[in-house]
């Protein structure tokens, strides 16, 4: 940043003097010493394979630091999410705890006190999206040194891109990761007072905060975390590095706030986990999803999902449990990743394209009508045409109704980044294309089977690009537009379903209760 320019286009009060000594004073390679020593340890899959399962706290006691309680009065933030629904929801939770200390939000970069990147670290384009727009916040700290910019999320727990922020962005003010969300409160204050930027990023892999402040986007759907973290260690994943070791909630809490979310009117619950499969393999007792479902099925809220699955987990009693229907919808999202048993084996997954063949069979047998969606890795290294072909073959014989599709991206510290590739770009392109033109034929072919039914469509809101149209999701997770009155929002209505497109169906409002889908 230029000083000059920043002196002239401003008034200097205390905290721009801070500011602008930052500026001046500071050197990278000294500031990177002191807070990786302090704070933060790179990704290691020695030492994180090395995980203790116990010495995870669970902490009850969560409250504001009184000095922080008034801080944000008359001033605004702005939070802007990238990446999964886990990312959705931490947001939730920093918007809970800065409307806690009396800022409100706003949608605008130019009018917000504070803005808050929670970024993604799964892939590349996600990280240069967030790089991008690091790059746009800089001209308005120039002109606004008051202005807090902070790097959260999943990218500020990799080594690299903390380097690269303290080197290429020292106008950033405050750079936390994934376990320290609570600590918000202190990080901003320190930010705002502080010369230096504010770098605090746990290696410790965090324990379980509960009863932080949310708000929550909209009233009718909620996330609830289950549990958080990741051991599976696949080679291609960064996940269990920037999220840190599987740790369960207590089923007494997430029961209790299910409970609370469906007394306040929520419609709809998801259970959201890295990998919900492994719930409760840590705590001290026996107790697995399909016995937290089993009880979450009890409770008076009609929709309950749940993601991300992980097949290698997906037990007997979980499908049994899910047989029983009622609020717990017949659609799962089952990451596959590849359909070739070796390809499945460098990554790390843990079972075989028969393996997972016989999942979706039980799956099947237990509950006919299930609805099967998935995740696709397309270009892992030196994937050969016939393992790619074995995807393709996967998808079909499987009749996934839809699949996110991804080509493989090289992560900084896991396995598979260290391996040669002799699989150019232009290959894995074609092959997502490929992919992609399959997976839309299923999609297309999925949605036709609904012209002519009535499906129950949870109503959200307005549609995307006309107001007039109301749009909402069937239990098996379709896109649904009709036209009726706006007093409908909130709630699960019948709707015919007229025509059939490749990700949507449009519809009318119908008199009877859906009895097929
Ligand atoms: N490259 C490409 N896709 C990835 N995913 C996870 N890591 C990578 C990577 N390095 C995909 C997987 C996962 C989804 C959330 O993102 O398919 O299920
Ligand atoms: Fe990543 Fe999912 Fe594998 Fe965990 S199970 S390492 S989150 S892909």
């Amino acid at each position: 940043m230029n000083e000059q320019q920043l002196k002239q286009s401003t008034q200097i009060n205390q905290a721009d003097q801070n500011n602008l000594d930052r500026l001046k004073n500071i050197d990278s390679d000294e500031l990177i010493g002191k807070y990786f020593q302090a704070t933060y340890e790179p990704p290691n899959l020695k030492k994180a394979k090395k995980r203790l399962k116990k010495d995870v706290d669970i902490h009850y006691d969560f409250s504001i630091p009184a000095d922080m309680k008034e801080i944000g009065t008359g001033k605004k933030f702005l939070i802007r999410t990238y990446g999964c629904q886990m990312n959705e929801h931490d947001t939730e939770v920093m918007a809970g705890l800065l409307t806690d200390m009396g800022y409100q939000s706003t949608e605008l970069t130019s009018e917000a006190d504070v803005v808050l990147l929670n970024t993604c670290a799964i892939r590349e384009n996600a990280e240069n999206k967030v790089f991008g727009e690091i790059g746009h916040l800089k001209p308005l700290k120039m002109e606004n040194p008051d202005l807090i910019i902070g790097i959260c999320g999943c990218m500020s727990q990799e080594e690299s891109v903390v380097n690269r922020i303290l080197k290429k962005h020292p106008f950033i003010d405050m750079i936390f990761g994934t376990h320290n969300i609570h600590r918000l409160p202190s990080l901003l204050k320190e930010a705002m007072f502080s010369k230096e930027m504010v770098v605090e990023v746990w290696s410790k892999e965090g324990d379980i905060i509960e009863n932080l402040p949310k708000v929550r986007k909209g009233n009718i759907k909620a996330w609830v975390n289950i549990m958080y973290g990741c051991d599976k260690f696949c080679t291609y994943c960064i996940v269990p590095y920037t999220r840190g070791k599987e740790r369960s909630r207590l089923p007494e809490d997430i029961i209790q706030e299910v409970r609370h979310l469906a007394a306040q009117g929520y419609q709809e619950v998801t259970l959201l986990g890295q990998n919900v499969n492994a719930y409760g393999k840590d705590l001290e007792f026996a107790y697995s999803l399909g016995d937290l479902l089993d009880e979450i099925r009890k409770i008076d809220i009609p929709r309950v999902r749940f993601t991300t699955s992980h097949p290698r987990d997906f037990d007997d009693r979980l499908i049994e449990v899910l047989a029983k229907g009622g609020n717990l919808l017949d659609h799962i999202h089952l990451p596959v990743q590849s359909g070739s048993s070796d390809v499945l084996r460098i990554m790390a997954r843990r079972y075989t394209r028969e393996d997972y063949l016989e999942l979706v069979g039980k799956i099947r047998k237990a509950m006919p009508n299930a609805t099967l969606t998935t995740d696709i890795i397309v270009g892992f290294p030196n994937e050969t045409d016939e393992q790619f072909e074995e995807t393709m073959t996967l998808m079909k014989e499987v009749g996934f109704e839809a699949a996110y599709t991804f080509i493989y991206s090289p992560r900084d510290g896991t396995p598979a980044a260290r391996w040669t590739d002799n699989i150019s770009m232009d290959v894995k392109k074609e092959r997502l294309q490929r992919l992609n033109a399959l997976v839309n034929e299923q999609s297309k072919a999925a949605m036709e089977k609904y012209e002519g039914q009535i499906v129950d469509v949870l109503v959200e809101g307005e549609s995307k690009k006309d107001p007039d149209v109301l749009s909402g999701y069937t239990e098996r997770n379709k896109l649904v537009n009709f036209k009726a009155s706006k007093s409908l929002i909130g709630k699960v209505v019948p709707v015919r379903i007229l025509k059939a497109k490749t990700w949507s169906l449009d519809g009318e409002l119908a008199e009877v209760k859906a009895e097929v889908y």
